[in-house]
């Protein structure tokens, strides 16, 4: 039994004590961590606007690494324990985007631009898994 969530975040090692349990995964990133990058659209799951790429090893597969995009704004801060989360602010920079925003950017993938960060990690996500 222990008090803390132990996960990383864009590579880096984070604790958080006595996590709250009701806390989601969105609040933390956004409130807590100030990572914008991740929005907040319908909080229900319908628009993908909060995707992130979550990341663990499966042991029992011969320990390989699964990637998913999950719903920040569905996902309890407590499910990430053990995982590596990358948000939108962790794949590129301005000065040096990945190639998936390098490829909406310059294809004119993008409307208003309020979900594109959920499509980049969705992309990304399964661009990861393969
Ligand atoms: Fe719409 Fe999470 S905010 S799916």
């Amino acid at each position: 039994m222990r008090n803390s969530l132990v996960f990383y975040l864009n590579g880096r090692r984070t604790v958080v004590q006595d996590a709250d349990p009701s806390m989601l995964l969105i609040e933390y990133l956004r409130t807590h961590k100030l990572l914008t990058g991740t929005k907040l659209g319908c909080g229900e799951g319908g628009c993908g606007a909060c995707t992130v790429t979550v990341s663990n090893f499966l042991l029992e597969e011969g320990a390989s690494t699964q990637h998913r995009g999950i719903n920040a704004c569905l996902a309890p801060l407590c499910s990430i324990d053990g995982c590596h989360v990358t948000t939108v602010e962790g794949i590129g920079t301005q000065a040096k985007p990945h190639p998936v925003q390098d490829r909406i950017s310059k294809c004119h993938g993008s409307q208003c631009g309020f979900c594109t960060p959920g499509i980049v990690m969705a992309l990304y996500s399964k661009l990861q898994s393969n």
